[in-house]
């Protein structure tokens, strides 16, 4: 994840560049738990690290404009179903509030919400509800627990003619039809209380733990779960998520708006100047995205295309027009093609193209065949190796063909 913004100096520049280099490790890169030998006396600094750089918090609209992209294409996806966050406390979770405001509307069968102890927000009620004060505010230092919701029933029992939290938060407390009790354990997903929520419900929503995502998908596809959730878009390549990728058990959401994702933080600090605006209290990043395996309507709309000798004649791009052929790699038989925009309508061979390809990627229209990152990707080790372009490595690329009917 690289986190955007704005300089107005060379120092400032590389003064932030090891900010982003901080925050790319905690969303991009560092996510395996591979901490073994020595490293382990550092485990429990690490940890708390971790935990506390897991804490951005997605915005309503961005759920309410994701989740909704779903429900044009299939008006039912939610009807009947058990929704459950499981990285979700009610009283930070947008997603929580999402589901629980719009039950009815989506016909919920049932929402679950579980916390995460060792959140440093667990219970504490950011400001996230906006400027809503329905929901009261506990008195004293209120006891850290992880808690579970089951939300069965929601309705305006206030009589004050809409359905708000304070409704839900009455529900909740008199225990009408809902339930909010503590956990035994911290709310780990990976505990056994949690999967066997995880196994009582349909589909998962949330934005997970960044530190953790590969852990996180691989659970909820040993439980055959559908899901829609947030991550970084370096995910795409990881050994563990491109081949489910590839196979068409995963592909990218909707999409937040112009690519732009901006969520809200406790943790102020440390952010270049532009990435975190303190009047919204929202930090800006620019390579995240939703994951899903719902169907959506995009992933079936074709990519409009040039032909090879329209693009070479025509093309927006400099790398492009005026060339008298497309780049061939060094070490295999296939075209670069570096923007998304310039695939060629008409070639039939193997193509490298940007990662961001997948935003735009109908697997009615293409197949994606490989990556030049990570390996045992490609049962031939042809990708997954590295792709050279006059003996020097190009950026992320996908290998795709057209499809052919
Ligand atoms: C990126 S934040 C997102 C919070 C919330 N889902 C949202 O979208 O606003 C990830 C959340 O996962 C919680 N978390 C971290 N590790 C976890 C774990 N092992 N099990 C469950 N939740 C965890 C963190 O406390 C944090 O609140």
């Amino acid at each position: 994840m690289v986190a955007t913004g704005s300089y107005r100096n060379k120092s400032a520049f590389y003064g932030n560049i090891q900010k982003y280099f901080y925050i790319f490790d905690w969303w991009g890169k560092n996510n395996d738990n591979d901490l073994t030998g020595s490293n382990m006396a550092n485990n429990n600094l690490t940890n708390a690290k971790r935990a506390k750089n897991d804490e951005f918090y997605t915005q309503y609209g961005d759920i309410q404009k994701e989740i909704e992209a779903y429900l044009e294409y299939d008006p039912s996806v939610f009807r009947s179903k058990v929704v459950y966050c499981n990285c979700d406390d009610p009283f930070e979770s947008n997603f929580f509030r999402y589901f629980v405001l719009n039950f009815n509307k989506l016909g919920l069968k049932q929402l679950i919400t579980t916390s995460y102890k060792p959140s440093p927000v667990a219970n504490t009620q950011l400001e996230l509800f906006g400027d809503d004060k329905t929901l009261p505010r506990s008195k004293g230092r209120p006891k850290i627990n992880a808690n579970r919701f089951i939300i069965n029933e929601v309705h305006d029992i206030d009589g004050d003619g809409e359905f708000n939290l304070k409704d839900i938060s009455q529900q909740l407390r008199t225990n009408k039809h809902n339930e909010w009790t503590p956990l035994e354990g911290d709310g780990d997903f990976r505990s056994v209380e949690c999967i066997n929520l995880l196994k009582q419900s349909d589909i998962v929503a949330t934005n997970p733990p960044f530190s953790l995502f590969r852990e996180y998908v691989k659970e909820l596809f040993d439980y055959n779960k559908k899901f829609v959730i947030i991550g970084s878009m370096s995910a795409i390549t990881y050994k563990e998520i491109f081949p489910l990728i590839k196979n068409d058990k995963l592909w990218l959401g909707n999409g937040f708006h112009a690519g732009n994702a901006y969520f809200f933080t406790p943790n102020t600090r440390d952010f270049a100047s532009g990435v975190y605006d303190a009047n919204t209290g929202l930090v800006k990043f620019r390579n995240v995205c939703w994951f899903t395996n719902l169907d959506h309507g995009r992933r079936h709309q074709p990519l409009p295309l040039m032909t090879m000798q329209e693009n070479l004649k025509y093309s927006k791009h400099k790398e492009i027009k005026g060339k008298k052929a497309y780049d061939k790699y060094d070490n295999y038989e296939a075209i670069e093609v570096p923007f998304t925009d310039s695939i060629p309508s008409d070639y039939s061979g193997v193509m490298g193209v940007p990662v961001s390809f997948l935003d735009k990627y109908n697997p009615d229209q293409f197949e994606i065949l490989g990556s030049n990152r990570g390996v045992d990707q490609d049962p031939n080790k042809i990708y997954g190796k590295g792709s050279y372009l006059n003996g020097k490595e190009v950026f992320k690329r996908l290998f795709i063909k057209h499809k052919r009917k």
